[in-house]
């Protein structure tokens, strides 16, 4: 099987990767890590992302990449540029479908994540990850991220605070 890593304003998803990525987002082994998600319904859910799919070409806040294994949508990463908040820092959200986790689709994502990051004249990336998200943190750590903060009680999910580990890398 052939791992294909493309952005996604170069070349625009079909309804039906969008429709995966959604399923990916709303999967619950990917919904227990994700800090900030959307909570309404599936359906509701798919609208919003066709419709952040559809104008994506347009919007300079955010670059997406998305991994496709044979023609499988199977994992994405987004770029969110942060320079309203901090100059040339980027955040960077990320998701692998389970069925795909422990194949290095995450760091295949990552490493064009830095790279684009550098071409766009990006300084710095940050992670903002659960504290128990371990696979998240090694990720990072192993591709050269810093703890930078940790924010004690910050994220108020299922029922429980929990701490939120800030990582960086300067680029
Ligand atoms: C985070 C995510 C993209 C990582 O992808 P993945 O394919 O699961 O990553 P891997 O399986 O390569 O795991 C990464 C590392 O963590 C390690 N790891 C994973 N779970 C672990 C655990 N419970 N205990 C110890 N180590 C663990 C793996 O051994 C691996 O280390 P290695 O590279 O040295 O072998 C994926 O788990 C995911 O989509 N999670 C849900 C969404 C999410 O958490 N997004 C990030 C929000 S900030």
């Amino acid at each position: 099987m052939k791992l294909n890593i493309f952005n996604a304003k170069l070349n625009p998803l079909k309804d039906e990767d969008v429709k995966t990525i959604v399923c990916i987002e709303y999967h619950p082994m990917v919904r227990k890590w994700l800090i900030d998600y959307a909570d309404e319904g599936f359906e509701k859910g798919l609208e919003e992302y066709k419709r952040f799919f559809s104008e994506l070409q347009n919007n300079d806040k955010v670059e997406v990449l998305v991994a496709k294994l044979d023609d499988r949508v199977v994992g994405f990463l987004a770029l969110w540029h942060m320079d309203k908040d901090v100059k040339n820092t980027s955040s960077i959200g990320i998701s692998v479908h389970p069925d795909y986790w422990g194949r290095e689709i995450v760091t295949s994502l990552m490493k064009e994540a830095i790279k684009l990051a550098e071409e766009g004249g990006v300084k710095r990336l940050v992670i903002e990850t659960l504290e128990e998200n371990i696979a998240m943190r090694c990720v990072a750590e192993k591709l050269g991220f810093k703890l930078e903060t940790v924010k004690k009680g910050k994220v108020f999910k299922d029922g429980a605070y929990h701490d939120e580990d800030v990582y960086s890398l300067q680029l």
